[in-house]
């Protein structure tokens, strides 16, 4: 079944429902899955850094790793709005070198959306960005890429005054004009008050129930990855990672019994050939 493609003003007008449902991908074959599924938004995240090329965070990610993912991804041409994280570094440093990072995913990874984390710190980016028409998609809360400053993954806005500034982050976002607003790892009412203060969507991971929205890491809810530790808000939906290993077991056994490859799945010459072949080999012993 195909479907009308994704726009920025679709989901902007997903605010208040019906939910807004994400996820991420990082090559074709998954993007392929996810909008098969029916995803809304699929994320390039720099999540990527650690679900697929084994660093234990998200810095590792740059923009060449990140346009080449969104590149695989969007070449699926999936219906879906396709979102590219820009990583860390890529957007701190100044607003020309934001600019021109953010435009590479567009250019080159053929993304829909940039998304970037912070709030009021990074508004000049931000601003910069939508000025040169791409839009932006905001994070707020337990950013990832603050692991250092945060001094670990931690919950963000548990007390009045940082979940204050929370809520006056995503009121600048969204007066910035993002197109919507991830709130990640925060106490389920403060995600709540911020999803009623803002006319835009906000799509949680780790904030509860009372988003627009919701998304989470592919490998997780489809159990990618043989030994990663899953946060508390995970909820796995299928373990593929068994059962990969359980069919490469039975390949193997195959192999080892001659049971593969049948002679169904082997090429042959025509009668004739063979005749004539066998004739050969036979002239050169
Ligand atoms: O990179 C990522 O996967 C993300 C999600 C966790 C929102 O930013």
């Amino acid at each position: 079944m195909t479907r009308d493609k994704i726009t920025t003003q679709t989901v902007l007008a997903r605010k208040g429902g019906p939910k807004l449902k994400m996820i991420t991908a990082y090559d074709t074959p998954m993007a392929e899955v996810c909008d098969q599924a029916g995803a809304d938004i699929i994320l390039v995240g720099d999540s990527l850094a650690d679900n697929m090329l084994g660093f234990p965070d998200t810095l590792a990610a740059t923009v060449d790793i990140m346009v080449h993912h969104a590149a695989a991804v969007t070449r699926a041409q999936p219906a879906a709005l396709v979102v590219a994280d820009l990583p860390w570094l890529s957007y701190h440093i100044s607003v020309e070198e934001t600019v021109r990072n953010a435009g590479r995913l567009i250019r080159e990874g053929r993304a829909d959306a940039v998304k970037l984390e912070g709030g009021r710190k990074r508004l000049p980016m931000v601003e910069a960005i939508l000025a040169a028409e791409i839009p932006v998609m905001g994070h707020l809360g337990l950013t990832p890429q603050s692991v250092r400053a945060m001094g670990g993954y931690r919950v963000q806005g548990r007390q009045a005054n940082p979940a204050r500034e929370l809520l006056e982050d995503a009121r600048a976002l969204a007066a910035a004009g993002v197109l919507a607003i991830v709130l990640e790892g925060m106490p389920a009412v403060l995600a709540r008050a911020i999803t009623e203060a803002i006319p835009i969507p906000t799509i949680g991971i780790g904030a509860g129930a009372d988003c627009d929205g919701q998304v989470l890491v592919l490998h997780d809810v489809l159990g990618l990855s043989l030994n990663k530790h899953a946060a508390k808000f995970v909820r796995r939906y299928a373990n593929i990672a068994e059962t990969a290993v359980n069919a490469l077991q039975a390949y193997f056994a195959d192999i080892q019994s001659g049971a593969f490859p049948s002679n169904a799945e082997s090429y042959h010459m025509d009668a004739e050939a063979a005749r004539v072949f066998k004739e050969m080999v036979g002239e050169m012993e």
